[in-house]
This record gives structure tokens, sequence and C-alpha cells, in this order.
């Protein structure tokens, strides 16, 4: 029997704004009246702002913008935004604690998926696939030639792992079994660097000394555009760079002018600053430049984990609880009827 909090005689209402995979709706919906967006492209602002006036709970993906405005138009009764992305830079976070709102993420069940994908990045960039594919397909492998498509190797070389938090320390466990030396930069030294095989350095050093740098960084005011000009002249020339984190912290024309100049052997990433990114954008026409869609956390178990993941971090709000994982648990501390 569905728990409903105690003399409550409707079920809450909830805005979800995209179809969930494995069980995650069929759950929520034994608990809310779950209103679906159900098209695969985010709803436009106009509908999220309709949608979401008297819901109690909002459980929304990365792609969605939810800002002030949106939580204004929600009102008084809304108790969580939960989303469905261990990163929250899509949520105006201020704006719901100073409301007593609730903000959740799904930390965890991403990671080693995650980290497998930094994983395939910095492979196929160190050996050219993308390149040798479109090769093949466009009818330009002609021979076997000693330095066609030759790329770098992986095994032996130096990797800098930008932002040793979860996914970060997931990428170091990997390198171990490609013999790689793992220098990281993080805030601060983590006190298990040494069981995790890892070196603790500044930032300039480690681009100075990495062979491939990985970034593993929430998006802040601190992060946004940390790889700029000055980072990648710092990095060594025949460094790889590999993005999964965040587009934002990344000067897209300064990695351009990377890549173009061959400041840098070449870059891998998965996110951009806008995604899409547009058709013609001048990244795309660089060679050295592996990108794909933002899919790095995306096998089907782990979408699942994270979509029921979102659904009982709503749940647990709905209910009168404090949700395991939420992000603004200080900011709400002390604020009547939440944390
Ligand atoms: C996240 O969860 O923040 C990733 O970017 C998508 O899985």
């Amino acid at each position: 029997m569905p728990k409903l909090p105690f003399g409550r005689k409707s079920r809450p209402r909830v805005y979800v704004t995209r179809e969930l995979p494995g069980d995650a709706l069929a759950h929520l919906r034994e608990h809310a009246e779950a209103e679906v967006w159900h098209q695969d492209t985010p709803p436009p602002r106009a509908e999220l702002v309709r949608a979401v006036e008297q819901i109690e709970g909002l459980l929304c993906l990365l792609t969605d913008n939810i800002d002030s405005g949106v939580i204004d138009a929600a009102g008084s009764q809304l108790r969580i935004v939960s989303t469905m992305a261990v990163g929250y830079d899509h949520i105006d976070v201020d704006a719901c604690s100073r409301r007593g709102i609730y903000v959740t993420n799904t930390p965890g069940v991403l990671t080693e998926t995650t980290a497998d994908f930094a994983f395939a990045l910095m492979l196929s960039a160190a050996r050219r696939l993308s390149e040798a594919e479109r090769a093949v397909r466009e009818g330009r492998w002609t021979t076997w030639h000693p330095s066609f498509l030759a790329g770098q190797d992986v095994g032996g070389a130096t990797l800098g792992i930008v932002g040793l938090g979860a996914i970060g320390a997931a990428v170091a466990r990997r390198a171990r079994g490609f013999d790689m030396r793992v220098l990281y930069c993080n805030r601060t030294q983590r006190s298990d660097d040494e069981e995790l095989g890892v070196t603790f350095n500044s930032f300039d050093k480690l681009l100075g000394e990495s062979d491939f740098v990985s970034v593993h960084v929430p998006l802040t005011a601190d992060t946004r555009h940390m790889f700029n000009e000055d980072a990648f002249n710092r990095m060594k020339p025949g460094a790889i760079f590999i993005n999964t984190a965040r587009g934002a912290v990344v000067d897209e024309t300064a990695l351009l002018r990377a890549l173009e100049g061959r400041r840098i052997a070449g870059a891998a990433i998965d996110v951009a600053e806008v995604e899409p990114i547009p058709k013609h954008d001048m990244l795309l026409r660089v060679p050295n430049l592996l990108v794909t869609p933002h899919i790095a956390s995306a096998s089907v178990a782990t979408r699942q984990r994270m979509a029921r993941m979102a659904v009982d971090n709503l749940v647990e709000a709905l209910q009168g609880n404090t949700p395991a994982n939420c992000v603004n648990r200080d900011a709400l501390a002390g604020k009547s009827g939440a944390a």
C-alpha cells in the first residue's frame, strides 16, 4: 500500500520531463500522480512553466534548465527537484535552498560506466579510431604503411586526472591495469591516494607532465573555462585531452586553436558548451577531435539505475523524509519542513 504523509487525502502531483527507462515510472505512479513529457527533446520553457504549477515534485534531466523562474512558477508547495544525473549545474540550487526545496542527484550508480567511457575515449583518441574508421569507409585504406594512422601508446604513459572524485578514482583504477603513471589534482589531497596508486600534483605540473589529461570536475564558477588557452599551452605537445565532465569547463575556442595548431595531439570529448554541438561548429571540422553525444553513462543498466534512484529520491521527499542524495542538505539545515 503506498505510503502517504499522515493526514493526506490525495496523492501528490509530480512532473517528469521525459519518459524514464526501466520500472522507474511505474514505481513513481504507485506513490504520485505523474504527468510526463513524452517527447525526446526537453519541454519548451512555456510548457515547463505551465506543467510545474502546483506540483510537489519535479523530476528532470540535465538538459532542463531549472532556474528560479521555473521554481517560482511551481509555487510554495514544491518539495523536491530530483535530477536524473550526478551533475546538477542545470538547477538553481540556491533558489531551491532559499525556498526549502530539496535538490537531489544520482551519484554512485554511474561511476563505473562513466569511467569505462572515459577510458574508451582515451584509447580511441590515442589510437585514432574515429579517423581510422572514416578512412576505411571513405576508401582511403589503400595499403599497409608503416606510418599510416600511427597513434600513441597508452600502456606505460602518464595520465593526469583533474578532479579525483568517484569517477576520477574509477578511471585511476583502470589506468593501473595499463601500467600507467597517474597524477591527479584536486582542491585537497586525498588520504587514500597511495592506496589508489596516484600522485597529488598542482594543476600546472599535472598539465606539464601528462600524456593524457582526463577531466572529472563538476561545473562550478571555479571550474568554468579552467581549460583555457593558458592550460592548453601548458600541456605536452603530444598530449591528448579527454572530457566526460561538462562542456563549459573548457573554453572551446582555446581547444579549437590548440587542436588546429597541433599544440596538443588530440582530444576526445563527450560534452560540449552547447549541446548538441551545432552541425557547422568549427570544432567538428578538426580531424584530431573525437566527439560523442554526452553518452558516458549510457549503458542500459546504468540508465535504469539512475532513473530509479531519481524516483526514489523524489518519493522519499514526498513521504516527508530527507532524500538520501540531497545536495543542499547543509543549506536546508534549520529551515522548517526540510532536511
Ligand atoms: C551526469 O549524470 O551528470 C552525466 O553527465 C550524465 O550521465
